[in-house]
């Protein structure tokens, strides 16, 4: 169902992460119109290649070029860390990424940063990266946190095993005495009450879903974009089970979304035509 002209931002995530960047997206820029996308068949992304990651992106960002949308923003750092610099040069769309508003953000906030990630970000290197290029001083520490997507996509924030599992992954950060810890993967503010318990109130807690958004709004600005009338209600889409989605977004967005079940699969009919029209 090709919207004409496009005027949503399609936003995308491997689950319910992606939600915490919807939400600032509906705090920062009420007016703008959302397809959201969930590739919960395949999740988590943060345990696999970054083959996997690239093609999986790959496929999500043809897919929403065929539903119509004006601009994306990944609503997942594995996404961003491991494909955004590839799929940024083989699509005509602009395409936010959340590592270097997150980055940018950390730098302003302190000297010793820890960054919890999935481990395929951490491993990527991306934030230490990004963060050194602005503050080649600033002290980086990155731990990847295999455990979380899924206790969160499970449920199970507040079961005491979640708590435990925290305190290994935050251990080693507050042993290095840092002063900002960046959420690295956009599930984990879904995990902030039980983070909070770990952390000093001293450290600043960085999440660059604040940050992403007022990125695009910049870039809708300049780009003749922004949108003035009413939204339109948000589009939910998943490759995996509608009423888990459904049912585990509850919480987070506060009524039950109606949910679409679909696949990325495109026809290469379809495709050709699109990448003809580019
Ligand atoms: N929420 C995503 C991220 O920010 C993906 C997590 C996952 O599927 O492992 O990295």
């Amino acid at each position: 169902m090709r919207e004409f002209p496009p005027n949503r931002i399609g936003v995308f995530d491997s689950g319910i992460g992606g939600l915490t960047v919807l939400r600032e997206l509906y705090r920062q820029l009420p007016k703008e119109s959302i397809i959201y996308c969930a590739d919960s068949a395949r999740l988590p992304y943060g345990n696999r290649s970054p083959e996997e990651i690239l093609q999986f992106v790959r496929e999500i960002l043809t897919w929403m070029n065929i539903e119509g949308v004006k601009m994306i923003v990944m609503a997942c750092n594995t996404s961003s860390a491991l494909a955004l610099d590839t799929v940024r040069s083989e699509f005509s769309l602009p395409i936010l990424g959340l590592i270097l508003p997150g980055a940018r953000a950390a730098v302003r906030a302190g000297k010793r940063i820890g960054v919890i990630a999935t481990p395929a970000t951490a491993a990527s290197n991306a934030y230490r990266q990004a963060i050194q290029e602005i503050d080649a001083t600033a002290k980086v520490w990155q731990v990847g946190c295999p455990q979380f997507v899924p206790l969160i996509e499970q449920n199970r924030i507040h079961d005491p095993y979640t708590l435990d599992v925290a305190r290994q992954y935050l251990e080693p950060l507050l042993e290095q005495k840092i002063d900002t810890l960046v959420y690295g993967c956009t599930h984990y503010r879904h995990l902030s009450t039980v983070l909070q318990k770990i952390l000093p109130t001293s450290i600043e807690i960085i999440d660059p879903a604040q940050y992403v958004v007022a990125a695009a709004e910049q870039e809708l600005e300049l780009m003749g974009l922004k949108n003035n009338s009413t939204s339109l209600p948000t589009r939910f889409c998943v490759t995996g089970s509608s009423e888990k989605f459904a049912q585990l977004s509850r919480q987070w967005l506060g009524c039950t979304p109606v949910v679409e079940k679909v696949s990325l699969q495109v026809s290469s009919t379809i495709k050709m035509t699109l990448e003809s029209r580019e």
